[in-house]
């Protein structure tokens, strides 16, 4: 239980501006994404006032659609994905404001057109040419859609023209390099927002206050009082319809490369002389610069992979990956990803970092655990018989909140000790839902605040760590090569050996 006190600190990357009004055209609107978290984010965001009421947003996609059509498919994403309607009369205002352009991603006539269409909505809307452009769509369409959008044109003013891509940016290193010179020919690094929704979440950036804002932790934080770390992002869906998108990326791509990575930097980097987006990101490249597989010679000692089988989730029997819809039936895509990472610099040489994601999870969690070393010698009975390091566990999702594991004397007449934990927990501090990731980061956008967004080096920093082990993991090879787990259940027996060899077991998330 944590009581909050009066002044809290606030993290200096909180802001309550309005953006200036502006259009955000949406490529590849009919998607998923835009209806299940685009829309009702911005929605949230109108319902909280944080929007200027000019505010204009345009669905850019292939299909036929009419303007009512996509208003009221966007309203049923509202309804279904988002917070909620609230008042008829707000979301008929915020629906005024919705438009649909059918186009071809790859024909210059659409863009002249858009270009033509995003002119008039100026006029009638009062938005001043002030534009985001978001990247929605199949990533191998990113290089088009912004060469595209360059011929016409369309972002050539930095200060008023932004462009959001989203992930994966690139599938390895040299393609994320060749997208990274498309978007640099076109348009300048600061109109550039590549997003990672995992910065938008709350007790993400929360790292960084909690790290930078107390002076007990950070000199605790290094290779003198830590033993390892451990980051977890396991979830419990599946596939859930993406076998298109996802049988060509799998969990390295999916999340590794950027969500767990972005953990990774926040937890890893050294203090930011400041909050502006450039020290922040300055120190993430650094810190990866540093960074690499523990065992690149041999890929089986610094990483394992996985895939999930048919088994039992909440009662329900869920099928195997290999039998979902899309996904190959001799797929090796994985479903399980666990690497360990070595830094070579003075905080954190010698400090494994061990990183764990996958699908068909029992539970879905997310947490970073800053595991302590042993005290040198242990003079008491443990109940367990065995010494009980102290973990520090950042839980990012759900139940967000912090941890403190700490050994206590049973009470009693003899000496004994044992574990017991310390919680502080969001929901019960702070009571009231945190803001949705993609609303922060649209707002951030529209503000032109790139903090929170991947630059161009640091995605390329990232990919330089994994593809080594992406080239092993992408070559062809049998099914029997991929270690399978089943559904439900914390991955395959694989992952325990990686922290085995190293006398270490994977914390325990119940
Ligand atoms: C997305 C991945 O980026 O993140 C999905 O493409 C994954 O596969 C999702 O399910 C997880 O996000 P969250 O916010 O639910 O942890």
């Amino acid at each position: 239980m944590v009581t909050l006190l009066e002044n809290p600190l606030r993290s200096g990357l909180q802001q309550d501006r309005v953006p200036a009004p502006q259009i955000l055209t949406i490529f590849g609107a009919s998607g998923d994404l835009t209806q299940r978290k685009l829309i009702p984010a911005l929605y949230q965001m109108k319902r909280e006032r944080r929007l200027p009421p000019e505010i204009t947003i345009v669905g850019f996609a292939r299909r036929e659609w009419t303007h009512d059509y996509f208003r009221d498919h966007m309203r049923e994403g509202v309804e279904q994905f988002g917070s909620g309607l609230g008042s008829e009369a707000t979301w008929n205002e915020f629906a005024k404001g919705l438009y649909y352009f059918a186009g071809d991603l790859d024909n210059p006539e659409s863009y002249q057109n858009l270009k033509t269409f995003l002119s008039t909505l100026d006029e009638q809307r009062g938005t001043r040419g002030n534009r985001v452009f978001y990247l929605s769509v199949a990533p191998r369409f990113f290089s088009e859609a912004i060469l595209q959008l360059g011929a016409a044109g369309m972002i050539e003013n930095p200060k008023k023209q932004r462009m959001v891509i989203e992930k994966p940016f690139g599938r390895d290193l040299s393609s994320a390099q060749a997208l990274n010179r498309v978007v640099q020919k076109v348009c300048d690094e600061t109109q550039v927002y590549r997003i990672d929704h995992y910065l938008g979440k709350e007790t993400v950036q929360n790292l960084m206050v909690f790290r930078f804002a107390n002076a007990i932790f950070e000199p605790l934080w290094n290779r003198q009082f830590v033993d390892n770390v451990q980051i977890t992002v396991a979830e419990t869906v599946g596939l859930e319809g993406r076998a298109g998108y996802y049988e060509t990326a799998g969990a390295l791509r999916d999340m590794v490369q950027n969500h767990l990575m972005q953990l990774f930097c926040l937890t890893a980097m050294e203090p930011p002389n400041s909050l502006d987006a450039d020290s922040i990101r300055g120190e993430k490249v650094k810190v990866l610069q540093a960074t690499h597989l523990s065992n690149v010679e041999d890929i089986r000692l610094t990483a394992t992979r996985g895939q999930y089988t048919s088994g039992w989730m909440k009662g329900k029997q869920v099928p195997g990956y290999r039998e979902e819809e899309g996904a190959a039936i001799d797929s090796i895509t994985p479903t399980y990803a666990a690497l360990k990472l070595s830094i070579d610099n003075w905080r954190w040489k010698g400090v494994p970092f061990y990183m764990r994601t996958a699908k068909r999870m029992p539970k879905r969690v997310s947490e970073i655990s800053i595991q302590f070393k042993e005290v040198p010698f242990l003079m008491f009975q443990s109940a367990a018989q065995q010494m009980n390091p102290n973990v520090l566990a950042l839980r990012i999702q759900p139940d967000e909140g912090i941890s403190m594991r700490f050994d206590v004397k049973t009470p009693g007449n003899s000496l004994r000790t044992r574990p017991v934990e310390m919680d502080f927990r969001y929901e019960s501090a702070f009571g009231q839902p945190n803001t949705d990731a993609y609303a922060r980061l649209l707002i951030d956008c529209m503000l032109g605040d790139q903090t929170l967004f991947t630059r161009g080096d640091e995605v390329e920093a990232s990919w330089r760590i994994l593809t080594p082990l992406l080239q092993v993991w992408d070559a062809p090879a049998p099914p029997e090569v991929v270690p399978l787990y089943e559904a439900g259940t914390w991955g395959p027996v694989e992952a325990e050996l990686l922290l085995q060899r190293d006398g270490r077991k994977w914390r325990r998330l119940l």
